[in-house]
């Protein structure tokens, strides 16, 4: 059989465009490092996230002296937590899953940009160099609120950033002549120690105490108050740490109420005038 040269020519062009499409594809799904989202992830109950290992408490964790985790949940038509923050130069693997239906975890400005399915858990890692302020979308049609979806990731300098927290709990109410305690709770979210000072401010009356909390843990203080020294009254309280601040009132009154006695009606406002 007799083929025509042309015909020939156009053979073999029509062979390496085949070729040429199937490499491109090949290409575009295995050269690229695009992943699908991962089924090597373990699975999550979406209903159930609240008693999830991860994903209870979502946010920033620290694992390595560079090296942070970050889980977030997604779901109509918000992200959790909000904003995310992290350190500049540092490596931030993302763990993100959904409470209900399809959404996406899009940050432009970086390669992060993955499905969120309910039960599945997208898992990314990104290098962060410098500090920037991005936005996250969710690009996948959720329901009426889609187009409200977003979130915000601000990578701060190094120095700037801290996972400390505090929470206070003191006395409302103290009877002249008791003490008042106010306890200030620090935690450390960071892998190493934290040196740092919490100062309680009273009645323009300022104390100091030193304290040292190790990497992941909290450290309590107990500032003690005689009453008899500020006397009756309201007294206001401020307790600072790094930049955090709790504030409250410590009411002393001549007599504490009895919570059984009904015999006033003036009880309610806790009102420590005559
Ligand atoms: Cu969530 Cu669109």
């Amino acid at each position: 059989m007799n083929i025509h040269t042309y015909e020939k020519l156009w053979l073999v062009a029509a062979m390496l465009l085949i070729v040429g499409f199937i490499a491109t594809i090949a290409y575009g799904s295995v050269g690229l490092g695009i992943a699908m989202v991962s089924d090597q992830e373990e699975t999550v109950n979406p209903s159930n996230l609240g008693d999830d290992e991860r994903f209870s408490d979502p946010g920033v964790e620290q694992v390595g002296e560079n090296e942070y985790e970050v889980t977030v949940i997604a779901q109509t038509f918000m992200f959790q937590p909000d904003p995310i923050e992290v350190p500049a130069n540092s490596t931030v693997t993302f763990y993100v899953t959904s409470f209900d239906v399809t959404h996406s975890f899009s940050v432009p400005g970086t390669n992060i940009n993955t499905m969120v399915l309910p039960g599945e858990v997208s898992k990314m890692t990104v290098e962060f160099d410098e500090p920037k302020e991005y936005g996250i979308v969710c690009s996948e049609y959720c329901g009426p609120g889609h187009h409200t979806m977003e979130g915000q990731l601000h990578v701060v300098p190094e120095d700037e950033f801290d996972m400390t927290d505090l929470s206070v709990e003191a006395d409302d109410e103290v009877a002249i002549g008791d003490t008042a305690t106010v306890n200030a709770t620090v935690e450390n979210g960071m892998l190493e120690d934290l040196e740092t000072t919490v100062t309680l401010e009273i009645d323009g009356e300022t104390r100091e105490q030193d304290i040292s909390v190790g990497g992941d843990e909290t450290a309590e203080t107990t500032f003690t108050l005689d009453s008899t020294d500020p006397g009756e009254g309201e007294h206001d309280w401020t307790v600072t740490v790094d930049g955090y601040e709790e504030s409250g009132t410590v009411t002393v009154v001549d007599e504490l109420e009895d919570e059984t006695d009904d015999s006033t009606d003036e009880s309610a406002g806790g009102d420590a005038d005559e």
